[in-house]
């Protein structure tokens, strides 16, 4: 194997998977020999060049015009005619929203849209989080036993998220299938006869993010940040254009609910696997705020992100031409001894945790990001209160196989009903 500079490709690079059970268990692990030994390498079964190391990924994330973020939505593997055929059939034509959007047009929508993420904005939406999170807990805390990715952390930020967005609730197993349909079809590698199914979902999702902002059109005035895009789409139609939002209607809901569930279900999963550290935030929930940031620098939910070379450049020293495709992986940057000290190390007092590129950096850092941040406290702060003798069931954890989004599939939680603080203090 060769990459594109001519440069012969080493073995471990020509192995790299990242639709491999290793790669999704623990992608820091997986690619450690990379960070330590290669932290640039082409991978030929990708065809892109894979980043390893915080620098250099930080430094990609600095310049979004050498590294274009155009592709960050593309399909990473190519689907076959048929699965096509059936995209086109729904009229399917995702396309620019903000993460994926080139300068010069990305920075004035991302300021036009950026009012309902201000913290004076998103402290209305505190409540609501608090309120589900407690029903939620109450339907199954007295069974000593929760699937919490099922029973409550996937359709709670969904709520979040279609409040949020403006969207009225939809069929919630619906828009959960249709998601994850999403996630593989942008990150995945479905083989040709799942191709068509994902493409089904894919395409359905489409038409009802396209009715549900006709039906938003009518009642332009109500709460939401798809009905402020609308009012903002008013004042300045060529800056958030008809195309933005159709697509946004449609990725918003996935970077909104998706994301936050996998990182609260990974953030839990960890602090169970350190029962002192647990004991530690039950005891003391000033810490949770520290602790929600290191579980996302640690395990978050976000494994890696995708860039394009728009010229002939230089990464760490390695030569990459113009029109080159990066894998940037910022869960492997997360735990680079180089930034980070003891860097597998979950040490929730870490002063530098925050440093974590989970929301990415720079220009098209996550918008959502105090949002997320916030639901998970809350998320934190009811189990550690209702639940702190909550253990993880034996189990062994699945994940759907893709690049970028990343949470266990099942999180099985068990406790003592008879031990429930509310119970023992009533
Ligand atoms: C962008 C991760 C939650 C909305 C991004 C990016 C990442 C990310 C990696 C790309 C950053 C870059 O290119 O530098 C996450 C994670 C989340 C989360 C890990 C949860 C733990 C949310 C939520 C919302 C949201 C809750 C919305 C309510 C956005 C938007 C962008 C974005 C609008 C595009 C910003 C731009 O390109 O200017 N997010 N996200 N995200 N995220 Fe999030």
């Amino acid at each position: 194997h060769k990459a594109p500079t001519g440069c012969p490709v080493s073995h471990r690079a020509a192995d790299f998977d990242p639709f491999s059970d290793g790669y999704q268990q623990n992608p820091p692990d997986y690619v450690r020999w990379s960070r330590e030994q290669e932290p640039v390498f082409y991978s030929p079964q990708l065809g892109y060049w894979v980043v390893t190391r915080f620098d250099d990924i930080k430094a990609i994330f600095r310049d979004n015009i050498s590294f274009s973020p155009s592709i960050a939505l593309e399909k990473i593997t190519p689907t076959g005619p048929e699965a096509n055929a059936v995209l086109a059939q729904y009229g399917f034509a995702l396309n620019r929203t903000l993460v994926n959007e080139d300068e010069p047009a990305h920075m004035p929508r991302r300021r036009a849209l950026m009012d309902p993420f201000t913290p004076e904005h998103l402290a209305h939406h505190e409540p609501l989080v608090r309120r589900l999170a407690r029903e939620y807990v109450d339907r199954f805390i007295d069974d000593g036993r929760a699937d919490l990715v099922d029973q409550m952390l996937w359709e709670v930020p969904l709520t979040v998220a279609l409040h949020f967005l403006g969207v009225p609730e939809e069929d919630m197993d619906k828009l959960r299938e249709y998601s994850i349909a999403h996630t593989v079809n942008t990150w995945g590698r479905p083989k040709p006869e799942e191709q068509v199914a994902v493409a089904h979902a894919v395409g359905n999702f489409w038409q009802l993010a396209g009715k549900v902002l006709e039906k938003m059109r009518q009642n332009p005035e109500a709460d939401g940040w798809m009905q402020y895009g609308i009012r903002k789409q008013k004042e300045m139609p060529e800056v958030v254009t008809d195309s933005y939002l159709h697509s946004m209607m449609m990725a918003g809901i996935v970077a909104a609910h998706e994301t936050t569930a996998n990182a609260t279900a990974n953030a839990v999963k960890l602090l169970l696997q350190h029962p002192h550290v647990w004991r530690e935030i039950c005891e003391d929930p000033s810490l949770i705020p520290n602790a929600v940031e290191e579980c996302l620098r640690h395990n978050g939910s976000v494994a890696a992100w995708r860039r394009l070379a728009t010229v002939d450049c230089e990464v760490g020293g390695v030569p990459i031409l113009a029109g080159s495709k990066l894998l940037i992986v910022t869960s492997s940057a997360n735990h680079d001894e180089g930034h980070f000290a003891d860097a597998d190390l979950l040490d929730i007092r870490r002063d530098n945790a925050s440093d974590h590129l989970t929301f990415g950096y720079g220009s098209h850092q996550c918008m959502g990001k105090n949002l997320a941040r916030m639901e998970m406290q809350v998320f934190l702060e009811e189990f550690t209160r209702r639940l702190p003798h909550m253990k993880l069931a034996p189990q062994s954890f699945s994940y759907v196989p893709n690049t970028s989004f990343r949470g266990p599939e099942h999180l099985w939680v068990e406790w003592d009903p008879a031990q429930n603080p509310e119970r023992r203090d009533a």
